[in-house]
């Protein structure tokens, strides 16, 4: 038995349907985060780049983030570190666990990844680091860009071992690309935002059809609910997944109008709603399993070695896989 360590993943994601308010919400949540002192790490991992948007940033210095996505030849290199299992980053694959000699990131540090890829974002005076995959385009859709974009997060939350009380928050695509590569496996808790319609609870179903199986903690965020006929529906659809609802926001419509107030004057009820989202996420603190954390990423690397990645890569990557390594032991390692 490895003894318990004071590490928890505290790894957020927010999806759902293209305009519900996966965004919204992210970046509500991350100011509120930041506001009561935690340390934050914000990721853009959706189609539509807008979270430095919806943090404040001018939309040209929100142009200028560095992309993950651009940077993948880098990040490689400096996860896999002195790991003999990775021979080279051209054989790191998005899905390639950490073993023994890969380098760990952790929410606090500073490090080379944070250097070349990650931006501080004030908010009020308290700062978080926001991340981006950068833009997709036309030619992403489909093939293997769009998955190394994303792949780029999914490879750092694997390396990513986080404190308690630190949060990582990854504004997502809930596409059918998350559910090949396994990365939506990789949160402690996902909240799926669904306005209160038929096609918003369509995806929560086919989230929560692949979420069964792995034992993923996902949530319900009803945005945009206008009434009781609004929040009755939801509760008929999802049932107790239903964690909480957010109305129409005059603080959410005066930001989009490039004038932010100061978040201490949110709405009290929407503030009440992101505290409950934050209280959700804390609960799964002691349901943290790394062994099953582990076993996961092994289980998606092995599946997508034997779907494209061997034949891409020409190498064998199933051999990747460090049988001893357990993401927690290795902070124990080199904490
Ligand atoms: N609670 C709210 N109150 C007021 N406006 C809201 C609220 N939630 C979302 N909006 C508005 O709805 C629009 C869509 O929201 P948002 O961009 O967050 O959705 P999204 O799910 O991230 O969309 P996309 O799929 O395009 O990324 C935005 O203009 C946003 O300001
Ligand atoms: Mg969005």
């Amino acid at each position: 038995m490895t003894p318990r360590l004071p590490f928890v993943n505290m790894k957020i994601a927010f999806v759902g349907k293209g305009g519900s308010g996966k965004t919204t919400l992210s970046s509500l949540f991350i100011r509120h985060l930041a506001s009561t002192g935690s340390p934050v790490i914000a990721v853009d991992a959706d189609i539509n780049q807008h979270l430095g948007a919806a943090l404040g940033l001018d939309e040209d210095v929100a142009a200028e983030l560095p992309a993950l996505g651009a940077r993948l030849p880098f990040i490689k290199d400096y996860l896999r570190g002195s790991n003999p299992r990775i021979a080279s980053a051209d054989t790191m694959i998005k899905t390639t666990p950490p073993g023994e000699g890969s380098r760990l990131l952790r929410v606090r540090e500073n490090n080379p990844v944070y250097d070349a890829c990650a931006r501080e974002v004030e908010l009020d005076g308290d700062a978080v680091r926001l991340m981006v995959t950068g833009p997709f385009t036309e030619a992403d859709l489909g093939v293997a860009c769009y998955h190394s974009k994303t792949g780029a997060v999914e490879m750092c939350l694997n390396h990513l071992v986080d404190g308690r009380g630190e949060y990582v928050v990854v504004d997502m695509t809930a596409g059918s690309d998350s559910f090949a590569s396994g990365m939506f496996t990789r949160f402690d808790m996902t909240f799926l935002v669904a306005e209160p319609t038929r096609k918003g609870v369509s995806v929560y179903r086919q989230y929560k059809e692949y979420a069964r199986d792995f034992g993923v903690a996902l949530k319900v965020v009803g945005n945009k609910v206008q009434g009781q006929d609004d929040l009755d529906f939801l509760r008929a659809e999802v049932g107790d997944d239903l964690l909480v609802t957010v109305g129409h926001s005059d603080w959410v419509r005066a930001m989009e109008k490039g004038r932010p107030p100061r978040f201490e004057i949110l709405e009290e009820t929407n503030r009440a709603a992101l505290r409950a989202l934050q209280a959700a996420a804390d609960a799964t603190y002691e349901a943290r399993d790394w062994e099953r954390y582990t076993r996961q990423m092994v289980h998606f690397h092995l599946r997508n070695a034997q779907s494209w990645g061997n034949e891409k890569t020409g190498a064998d990557l199933e051999a990747q896989v460090d049988p001893g390594f357990l993401l927690q032991e290795s902070v124990t390692a080199t904490a």
